[in-house]
């Protein structure tokens, strides 16, 4: 009787794994589009789908969500989220995983240029600066409609453990972590408040430097304690929080790894960086005054970075 064509944005995330289920599932509560599940493993989007469909009978939201091993279905997505790929182990670092993802984001870059070559495209999979790098060069897409998400994850970090040592809320503490997603990543104090005040009112620079470490270290502390896997559910919860500022046009200050073209001196390279995003993906990279000690992390972490590329060139990958 009913038969009704709705129309919302499309949401597709390549990957049906711990994190690319997780993603679909903060989507589906946010209520920011219709999700489809993408992944190799027959029956596993469409089981977790038909799950989250469910589970949103009790959660009251009311979009689509649905499982495919079809990459054909990936038509029309007005965003991809691409968490596919393998994730690390205890004592790997996420470069150890360059051959591997590198393969599976080449194979998908295929399939997004045949079937959504208009899709806004946020990588997770690691290593992340190096694996959107790739993206963006397999895919030609303009820098604005491709970025990395790790800024918020590493930074939604930092905030987690501020909170913890403070004691109070988590929601009033707003942390900035830039550069590359790997040991190098540079929190920033300076910009950390907690209800707008400087996190330094509150925290010894000696205790802050201990957090900062942490923070850098935060994915690895949850891999030794899976032993299985890495986190999935706060770096589902960032990638979610970046397509809401997108499909919802905030223009929302967030960090993400974005393509530099001149920026704080760095260009050609994927690195996080503050940036605008709103309807059109990357709308601007805003350029902050930075501290002496900062503008070296940030550029050690770009040397990171360009290291990673090249040790993907040297394993026969097309990306420069
Ligand atoms: C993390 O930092 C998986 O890289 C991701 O947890």
């Amino acid at each position: 009787m009913f038969n009704s064509k709705f129309s919302r944005p499309k949401i597709v995330s390549v990957g049906a794994g711990n994190v690319g289920a997780t993603f679909a599932q903060y989507c589906a509560e946010m209520e920011l589009g219709d999700v489809l599940l993408l992944d190799i493993v027959e029956g596993l989007p469409q089981g977790k789908a038909l799950d989250l469909m469910q589970a949103g009978v009790v959660r009251e939201y009311s979009v689509s969500i649905k499982g495919s091993n079809d990459f054909a279905d990936m038509k029309d997505a007005d965003v991809i989220v691409i968490s596919a790929g393998f994730p690390r182990k205890p004592g790997m670092s996420r470069l150890d995983l360059l051959e591997k993802n590198g393969k599976i984001i080449a194979n998908i870059c295929d399939y997004i240029k045949r079937f959504a070559p208009e899709a806004i495209v946020i990588v997770i999979t690691n290593p992340l600066d190096i694996m959107v790098q790739l993206a963006f060069h397999l895919l030609n897409h303009p820098p604005a409609k491709i970025m990395g998400m790790a800024g918020c994850l590493d930074s939604a970090r930092m905030c987690s453990f501020i909170a913890e040592e403070l004691g109070i809320s988590q929601k009033q503490v707003n942390a900035m972590v830039l550069g590359s997603h790997g040991d190098l990543m540079v929190p920033v104090p300076e910009y950390t408040t907690v209800a707008g005040i400087s996190v330094k009112e509150f925290i010894s620079a000696e205790r802050l430097e201990q957090i900062v470490d942490r923070t850098r270290k935060g994915g690895a502390e949850i891999v030794s304690l899976l032993k299985t896997g890495s986190a999935y559910y706060a770096p589902a919860a960032s990638s979610a929080r970046m397509v809401q500022a997108i499909l919802k046009d905030e223009k929302a200050l967030l960090p993400c790894a974005v393509y530099t073209q001149g920026e704080y001196g760095i260009s050609g390279v994927f690195v996080g960086l503050p940036c605008i995003l709103g309807a059109k993906g990357v709308e601007k990279i805003v350029e902050i005054p930075f501290s002496d000690e900062n503008k070296i992390a940030l550029m050690k972490s770009v040397e990171e970075v360009k290291q990673g590329i090249q040790s993907l060139k040297e394993l026969g990958f097309a990306v420069s």
